[in-house]
């Protein structure tokens, strides 16, 4: 039997994601336990679906703290405290520090509503559709020093409609971005990949 792995997720907003994934748990598709939410955003929609379903929700506010590295230290105490073991970015809108990345590098995912290295940053389904790409897509990644730069565990491709605006576009990335980070979480929870560089391989 696989042993149960403990996931934090970080949020900024209204944690669709995270919805997604603490789903998955529940359903018994991923052996793993959400045991804390945290949000640097007190008004994040994500703290009350956290709540709802039992789980710690936190507030880490980075307004309030003098600067990076104070705030990440705080968010590594509350993510030892609760004893995690991968930490997922969902919809977590702050680039991440040395001091996170010191803690959890190779056990720290993100999503982000691309084809990456198509589109970092924000408004990547903005970016997607005035560059005029045909398709575009969601991707999960590890998270490195770089803005979405980390080594890619599963995407999933969204072709552009000729009627498409951001708002359209990005609800079909997010309904493949439900599918593919509960996907990857169970791929690292079942112990099943390697990071080979820039590259991520089934062991
Ligand atoms: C999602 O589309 C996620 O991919 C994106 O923010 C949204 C959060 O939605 N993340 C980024 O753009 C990170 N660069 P959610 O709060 O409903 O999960």
């Amino acid at each position: 039997m696989n042993k149960m792995i403990n996931i934090g997720v970080l949020i900024s907003g209204r944690g669709s994601n995270l919805q997604a994934i603490i789903d998955a748990v529940e359903k018994g598709t991923i052996p793993a336990k959400v045991v804390v939410v945290i949000s640097n955003d007190p008004s994040a929609g994500g703290l009350e679906r956290a709540k709802k379903h039992n789980i710690p929700a936190v507030v880490i506010d980075n307004r309030n703290f003098k600067d990076k590295n104070t705030y990440e230290l705080e968010i590594v105490k509350v993510l030892q405290q609760h004893k995690v073991e991968l930490v997922c970015l969902a919809g977590y809108m702050r680039i991440v520090g040395p001091i996170l990345l010191e803690h959890y590098e190779g056990k720290m995912i993100n999503i982000h509503p691309s084809l990456l290295p198509s589109f970092p940053g924000l408004h990547a389904q903005k970016q997607a559709l005035d560059h005029g790409v045909l398709i575009t897509g969601a991707t999960v990644h590890f998270v490195d020093s770089g803005c979405d730069t980390g080594p890619i565990i599963v995407q999933s491709a969204v072709p552009i409609k000729e009627k498409d605006d951001e708002e359209t576009l990005s609800a079909r990335i997010l309904e493949q971005e439900h599918i593919i980070y509960p996907q990857a979480i169970k791929l690292i929870a079942e112990d099943k990949l390697k990071i080979e560089g820039r590259k991520v391989k089934l062991k």
